[in-house]
C-alpha cells in the first residue's frame, strides 16, 4: 500500500499509545516516546507509526515526504473547554477586575457573562462567524486541532441557536473540528433576576428539548457556582438534560466548594470542569467513578486565583486534562500552550503529565477517545510539529509559539507558524 503522506526523520515522537481510557496516576507520565520516528498516513488516517527506513517501502509515486528534521511530533493538541462564539468583548471590565473587584460581583451588577449576552443577541450570524473564525487560526496555529465549544450567551432559545448554528458552519468550513455543547444554564437572564425556578422551568422543557432535537448539541453544561445554579439546580437539569440523552459536562467549584465535583460523580458526568476550590471528599468521588478533571489554569492565571490542585487530583487518581477555557471574561486567551507551561509552573505538573492532559485525556473529556488523542494506526492523522527538541522545552521555555507546521487529517494546514489552508 503506498502512503498520501509521510513524516520521517521524527526526533521524538510522543505517541500516547494505548490509551482506551483516560490516563491516570502515573501513566499520566510514563509516554511512549519512539525516536528516528516515522509517521505514514493514508486517507486522513495513521497507517503506521515506526522507526527507522521502515517507511521507504510505502513510499509510492504521489507520497508526500516531508522532513522533519529531528524536530518534536506530538499528536495534535485538543482544547477540550472553550467558550468560542461570541459577541464584543470585556476590556471595560478590565480596571474593575484589576482593582479587584470580585468576578461574580461584576455579574451580579449585570455585567461579566450578562453584558457578553447583550452582545452576543445583538451580533449577526456573520459577524459571530468572522470573530470566532479568528479565533479558530489563532488556536490552529497553536497546534490546536479539535476543540470543545458552548453556547450560554443567549439564555433564550434563539441567541443560543444562533451561537450553536455558527459554530456547526466553523465546524464545516474550518480545519479544526468542534465537539457542541449547550450552556443554556451559565447565568440567570436579567429578565428572571431572583426567579431561577421559572427561568429553568424554560431551559428544561423548552430549550434542551429543541436542542437536542435540532441536532446542535451533544453534551449539556451548567455553571454551578454559588449565586448561579446551585448543586440542587445543577442536579435537576443535569438529570433531564442526561433523560434527553445529552453527555453531561459541569461548571464545578470554581469559587466556592459547594460540591459540584460530588454531583459530576454522582450524575457520571464525563468531566468536572474548574474545581478549584473542590473538595477532598468531591475529587475522591470523581477517581472513583473516573470523571476527568478538566482543570483551566488560564483563568486562575487571569482571575488572580490559585490554581487548581492538579498535582493533588493526579495523586488521588483523578483523570485529569487542561484547557483553555477561552471567553471574553474569565479567560480572554486562546493560548493553549501558555495554558500547558501553566500547568507546570504552577500546578506543579510535569511536562509529560501536562502533554497527556492536552492530547489523549482532553479527547476522552470530549468522548472522542478512540478517533484522536494519539498517534496510533486508524486514528486521525491529527499531527503537531513543534520547534522543539523535547517535550521539557514547550514547557520550559513559555510565552511563545513552538509550532512550525500542523497536519489536520493528514492535510498540512499550518506552516512555518502561519494557516495555509
Ligand atoms: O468558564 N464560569 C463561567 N463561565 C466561564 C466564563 C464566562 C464569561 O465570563 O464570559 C468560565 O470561566
Ligand atoms: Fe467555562
Amino acid at each position: 500500500m503506498k502512503m498520501d503522506l509521510i513524516i520521517k526523520n521524527i526526533g521524538k515522537l510522543v505517541t500516547m499509545s494505548g490509551s482506551f481510557f483516560p490516563r491516570v496516576g502515573k501513566q499520566m507520565n510514563e509516554l511512549e516516546i519512539l525516536e528516528n520516528a516515522y509517521i505514514a498516513v493514508v486517507e486522513g488516517k495513521i497507517f503506521q507509526v515506526g522507526v527507522g527506513e521502515n517507511y521507504k517501502e510505502l513510499v509510492g509515486e504521489n507520497t508526500v515526504i516531508d522532513d522533519a528534521h529531528g524536530l518534536l511530533v506530538t499528536p495534535g493538541l485538543i482544547d477540550s473547554h472553550t467558550h468560542l462564539v461570541h459577541g464584543g468583548s470585556r476590556e471595560n471590565e478590565f480596571s474593575k477586575k484589576i482593582n479587584g473587584v470580585p468576578y461574580i460581583e461584576i455579574l451580579q451588577e449585570g455585567g461579566g457573562i450578562l453584558s457578553t449576552v447583550n452582545s452576543t443577541k445583538n451580533a449577526t450570524q456573520e459577524e459571530l462567524y468572522n470573530k470566532a473564525k479568528k479565533s479558530l487560526d489563532r488556536m490552529l496555529e497553536l497546534g490546536v486541532t479539535t476543540a470543545e465549544e458552548k453556547s450560554g450567551y443567549g439564555l433564550e432559545l434563539e441567541t443560543e441557536t444562533k451561537q450553536l448554528e455558527v459554530a456547526h458552519k466553523l465546524d464545516r468550513n474550518h480545519p479544526i473540528d468542534l465537539v457542541h455543547t449547550f450552556l443554556g444554564a451559565h447565568a440567570i437572564p436579567k429578565e428572571y433576576k431572583g426567579n431561577n425556578e421559572a427561568y429553568i422551568k424554560i431551559l428544561v422543557e423548552e430549550m434542551m428539548p429543541k436542542i437536542k432535537e435540532l441536532g446542535l448539541a451533544e453534551f449539556c453544561d451548567v455553571f454551578c457556582e454559588e449565586g448561579v445554579f446551585s448543586v440542587e439546580e445543577s442536579d435537576y437539569i443535569l438529570s433531564k438534560a442526561k433523560e434527553l440523552g445529552y453527555k453531561l459536562k459541569i461548571h464545578a467549584d470554581e469559587i466556592v466548594p459547594i460540591g459540584g465535583a460530588e454531583l459530576a460523580a454522582k450524575l457520571g458526568c464525563i468531566s468536572a470542569d474548574h474545581l478549584m476550590a473542590a473538595s477532598e471528599q468531591g475529587l475522591k468521588d470523581m477517581a472513583d467513578k473516573g470523571i476527568i478533571a478538566n482543570i483551566l489554569p488560564g483563568t486562575s492565571f487571569n482571575l488572580n486565583k490559585k490554581s487548581a490542585d492538579g498535582r493533588k487530583m493526579i495523586d488521588l487518581n483523578v483523570p485529569v486534562s487542561l484547557s483553555s477555557d477561552y471567553n471574553p471574561g474569565s479567560c480572554p486567551s486562546e493560548n493553549l500552550q501558555f495554558v500547558m507551561q501553566l500547568g507546570c509552573l504552577n500546578l506543579k505538573m510535569t511536562p509529560n503529565e501536562v502533554l497527556t492532559a492536552v492530547t489523549i485525556n482532553a479527547a476522552h473529556a470530549i468522548d472522542r477517545g478512540s478517533e484522536i488523542g494519539s498517534l496510533e494506526v486508524g486514528k486521525k492523522a491529527d499531527i503537531a510539529i513543534f520547534d522543539a527538541p523535547n517535550v521539557e522545552y514547550l514547557m520550559y521555555h513559555f510565552g511563545i509559539n513552538h509550532i512550525d507546521r500542523v497536519y489536520k487529517e493528514g492535510r498540512l494546514v499550518v506552516n512555518n507558524k502561519q494557516v495555509v489552508y
